[in-house]
Order: C-alpha cells, then structure tokens, then sequence
C-alpha cells in the first residue's frame, strides 16, 4: 500500500517519477504526489487527491520548474481521507524538506503530542507529517546533518515504514529507510532509483539491491551507501530483475487484468519450467532441504485473501500426495491466536506481492516460535522471502491489475511442485505416480488456453447479461470448495457484487436457505471421469438447488451429459484429474468476474478502497 519512489541523477526528475509511480499505482490511488529540488536548489511540490491522472493534468496545465533531485508517492489512505492536504510529500523545515512514506507510525499521536508542544503546526491528518517534522526537528538539532537526523528519527518511529526524504540543502541526495515495509534501490549508470518494488524504476536499470529490515539508504548520482539505524554499513543482496519494462505495461489489452488473465497458461508454464528432470521435480531452491521434509509432522500453510485459496488448493495435494497433515490459516487470524508450532512444523506462506503485512507477521511469528519458514512467493527482493528460511519463486511476472489471477495459478502450480517433491523425499508415491502427475502439470498451460480460445468470448457475453444481478452464489467440493471461494472475492471484489462461496456439502446446513428462483449460483463440477463418486455427489447438489429455482450455471467437463438437464448455463473445461482440475475450473470464473465489472463500466484494475500491496495490519 502506497507506492514510493526515488530519483538522483543528471535528468529532470518528473517524467521519470511520474512514469515510477504509474507502474506503482497497484499500491494505492487515493492520491499522488511529487517533490523536486528544482536547478534553482529550490524544493518543488505538487500533490494533488484522486488517481495519478489528476496529479498529471495538474502538471501539464500548471508546469512545476523541474530538477534532477526528486521523489514521488501513490497513496492508499489509512490515515486522514483521501484529500490534497492529506497527499504526500508531507512538507518540514520551513518547507525545504519533503517525505514520503509507506505504512503506519504507530507512535505518531505521542510524538506528535510532543511536537505540539514544541510550538510546531501540523498541516494534515497524517502520521506521515509527524515524521517529518520530527525530522525537521532532529535536522535542525543536529546541525544540518540529513542522514544523522534520519537516523535519529526513524529509531524513534514505531510500527511498518518506508520513509523517503529530501531536503533543498542537500541537491542530489535522497535517503530512505525501511522496517517492515518495502524499499529496493535500482542502480543506474551516473544515476540511481528507489522504489517500493522494481517496477518503480524497471525501465531504466535492471540491477537492483535488496535492502534488510532495519535499514537506510542514501542514493547520489555516483553512489549508494546503505547502513543499520545504527549507523553502521551493511551487506546489501544485488539481484537482477528477471522481467523487462515490457511485461508490466498493458500492451493492447484493454486493462491489465485482461491481460493477467490471458498470461495464465505462461504463469503455470514459467512456474514449471526448468523445474522437471526425468520425471521428478527439480528446484535447486529446496536442495538441501531433505531431512527438514522427512521430519515435518505438520504444514501450516498462511496467507491472506486469494493467497489464502491458493492455499486451499494445495492441501488437498500436500495431503494426497506427501502425507503431511496440512492446515491452513488466514494470516491475520494465525498470528493473534497461541497456535501450536515447532521446530517439526512447516510454515509455507503464500504472496503473490512478498509484503502482505499480515503474513509477513505471521512468518516472523512462526520463526520466533521454532518453526521452519518456506515462502512461495512471485515477487524478487520481497520482504517475505528474505524473512523465510527457503523460497520458490511463482515465475508468473509481474501483476499489476490489484485483483489477483495469474499469480493465483502459478501459487498452485508451486504448491504442486512442492507436494510431488516432499513426497518423493518421504517416499509417499513411487516415481511412476509423480511423473505422471508432472506429465499432468504440464499438460495444463494448453488447456487453460483451450478455455480461453473457446469459451472466453462466450463467457463474456453471459456475464453481459448478467450485469445487474446482485448477488451469485458459488459451490465447490474438494478442490472447487477454495475455487468457489476465489469465484465470490474475484467477483465481489472489481463488480461489487454480493457474492458468496460455500462447500458444496454444507449447502443443505444452512446456505440453502438463500436459494430462491432465479438465484444465480455456478457450480463447479468434479470431472465424471476422473472423479466419479465426486461427480455424483455435486449432481446431488445441483438437483437440490435446481429444484428450488436456482439459476444454475455449472463450471463442468466437456462432455458432462449429466448436468446438461440441470443446468441453465455450462462453462466447460477441459478434462483433468481431481487435482489438476482446479488450475481449469477458476479460469472461466475469473473470465465472468472480469466481464462483469466490464459491463458495469467498472475500473477492473482499480477497484474501490483496495490496493494490491496490502502493507497495513
Ligand atoms: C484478491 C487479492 C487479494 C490478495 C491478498 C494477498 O484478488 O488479490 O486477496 O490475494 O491481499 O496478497 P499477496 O498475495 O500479495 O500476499
């Protein structure tokens, strides 16, 4: 939440921060803003309430005199609404220092009871503008000295931030710092960048440094010295961002989930490539980890939203295939009960963005008590990862749209991998068994793509003339339980649609009550083939709620004969095994979600109050 960026370099600033914060606009639209240290020395501010367009027609209207020091802000509002004097940079020092921040100051209220009574004003609602004018404060104490004064503040602040400053004393210096919050440094030739994921700065340099937890920055055109809140230098991981400028712009797709979704078959197909040899599962990033498989009693497997079904999904595979006893937990939930962990408990979280503030809690937790941490993750240089003990990168490339669709597959697609390759080291299903199931695996690019050629155009329309239901319901089993589940938040989520997802089974325990005629409700169905008993018992359901009106929509196998009389509508998919089925059967339900915002003249890729990047608790 909030999208942070930085700029040092011989070139005029704006266009780059401004271009930097719409790769970022994912992370929060409530407002956005820019300051620069113009080729006067003077500091320049224009921020502006509303998406980054606002902020850009303010620009070209009211031209700012531009410079080549500066930092920019998208903001997601926790603090304060969504105003002009609640955007960011927040202004200090009499008005020649500007900050930017991502998260919360948790201690803001007391420090700014302090400041209060020091004699300073405050402009905004913001936690945001008490850290700068506390640094304001420690500036002008400590004689001038920017970094000196960062440091002071920032080991004063509580709670999640990035923080990025500059002041018109100091041309050609942005520093920045970060605690539980992210912030990576890109590093170009005779310039250098910062930014809240690489996206900020992906069109200039591809090598970037990671920076640890508890850490400032301080980027000049020539140099980037990275120290603790001490003071002291650190070691900081270079790492070379694998994606280019390209894959994250939206091309002539219509929005970027559009094209997220189009992208599914290649994230599953990334997600395995490289990844089978002769027959087995080859991730160099778990070697080593054989004896940690063979002695896990138990996985705990956290996430939150999307993240969290993704998770679903791979306990029914965890279970089938590794024998493990597997739960899984909404991070939010596992972090503030007492729940029972040790050194014999994996804890896989899941995160398409690595800085879920929720589970990168739950991860820290789940290592303070004992526990093993592995984190499948899509994004490089993520918080999330660099606090857990392994990784297996998602490869579905970057998502920009803030509701989540490739990443969710290719989630799947790694827990998959995961499973085959802990139950070959546990020995719980011969050689044979996990080749077939990779021969599966990579079997299901095509088919996704099947769905799309054949049935998307169809799915859109049908979600067309659905355009002003106010409510659907959606029923799985197995593995269509958490598909069901992604099928509703999908919906709810970008249509504002009243959507909910049960367990097929539950139905007749109480859900059934809302079914009255001409209730919308998709179904997903277990493949007749592959999954006979499963089958009939979603028959069974389906009857029970046709009976009483439903307006079925069935998500089946081609050829499924046996809910042609029951239903009103059949989205069809290929055929696959019980378990695979479900990389299949979410596509046309991302396809209807999509179609349906689309009809209703909604943002797809902005929907109301969200942010992708969810750095809040
Ligand atoms: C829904 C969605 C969210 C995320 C959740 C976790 O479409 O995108 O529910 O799945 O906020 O985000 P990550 O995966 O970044 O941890």
């Amino acid at each position: 939440m909030c999208g942070i960026v930085g700029y040092v370099g011989p070139r005029d600033s704006q266009a780059i921060l401004l271009a930097g914060l719409a790769r970022l606009e994912y992370r929060g639209y409530d407002s956005a803003g820019i300051a620069v240290i113009d080729a006067d020395g003077d500091l320049e501010l224009r921020k502006r309430a509303g998406k980054l367009a606002v902020l850009r027609d303010d620009l070209q209207a009211h031209p700012m005199p531009d410079g080549t020091t500066g930092i920019g802000h998208t903001r997601w509002a926790t603090h304060g609404g969504p105003t002009d004097a609640n955007a960011h940079p927040h202004l200090a020092d009499d008005d020649k220092l500007a900050v930017i921040h991502n998260g919360i100051v948790e201690n803001y209220a007391d420090l700014k009871a302090g400041l209060l009574s020091d004699g300073y004003t405050f402009l905004s609602e913001t936690d945001t503008e008490v850290a700068a004018v506390l640094l304001g404060h420690e500036y002008r104490a400590n004689g001038g000295d920017l970094e000196g004064a960062f440091r002071t503040t920032v080991s004063r602040l509580e709670g999640a931030f990035t923080l990025l400053a500059l002041h018109e004393d100091h041309p050609g210096l942005v520093v920045g710092a970060r605690r539980n919050s992210p912030l990576v440094i890109g590093l170009g030739e005779g310039e250098n960048f910062l930014g809240s994921d690489v996206a900020a700065f992906v069109e200039h340099t591809r090598n970037a440094l990671a920076i640890g937890q508890d850490q400032i920055v301080a980027i000049t055109p020539a140099a980037v010295t990275v120290t603790d809140f001490d003071g002291d230098p650190v070691e900081v991981e270079p790492f070379e961002v694998t994606w280019d400028a390209a894959a994250a712009e939206k091309g002539g797709w219509s929005s970027f989930m559009a094209k997220e979704v189009s992208e599914e078959p290649e994230a599953v197909a990334n997600t395995i490539r490289g990844r089978i040899r002769d027959g087995a599962v080859a991730i160099p990033e778990l070697d080593g980890l054989d004896d940690l498989f063979r002695d896990i009693t138990r996985i705990i497997v956290i996430a939150a939203g999307t993240a969290a079904y993704a998770g679903m999904v791979g306990k029914y595979a965890l279970e089938q295939w590794a024998r493990i006893p597997v739960d899984v937990e909404l991070a939010h939930e596992f972090h503030y009960r007492d729940p029972v962990i040790g050194p014999n408990t994996l804890v896989v979280s899941i995160s398409q963005s690595g800085e879920t503030m929720d589970t990168l809690m739950a991860v820290k937790y789940a290592r303070e008590k004992g526990a093993r941490t592995l984190s499948i993750c899509n994004t490089q240089g993520a918080t999330i990862p660099r606090e857990s003990d392994a990784i297996v990168y998602t490869h579905a490339g970057p998502e920009v749209a803030v509701a989540s669709t490739k990443a969710f597959v290719a989630q799947i697609t790694a827990q998959y991998l995961l499973a085959l390759h802990i139950a070959a080291v546990r020995g719980t299903l011969p050689a044979n068994e996990i080749a077939d199931s990779l021969r599966e695996l990579e079997a299901i690019p095509a088919k996704i793509q099947h769905i799309l050629d054949t049935e998307q155009e169809r799915i859109e329309q049908f979600a067309h003339w659905m355009a002003d239901t106010r409510s659907v319901l959606f029923l799985g089993r197995h593995v269509g339980y958490p598909i069901a589940l992604e099928g509703a938040l999908k919906l709810k989520e970008i249509s504002y649609i009243h959507a909910e997802g049960f367990a097929a089974g539950e139905l007749k325990h109480g859900p059934i009550a809302l079914i009255e005629p001409g209730q919308p409700v998709f179904v997903i169905v277990p493949s007749p083939r592959e999954a006979a008993l499963l089958h009939s018992k979603v028959i069974s359901n389906i009857r029970e709620i046709h009976a009483r009106g439903a307006r079925v929509i069935a998500v089946a196998e081609e050829g499924d004969a046996a809910v042609l009389p029951i239903s009103d509508e059949v989205l069809h998919v290929p055929i696959a095994g019980p378990i695979f089925q479900a990389l299949l059967t979410v596509v046309p339900l991302h396809i209807f979600a999509m179609g349906l915002a689309t009809a209703k003249g909604l943002d797809v890729d902005q929907p109301r109050n969200l942010a992708k990047s969810v750095t809040v608790e």
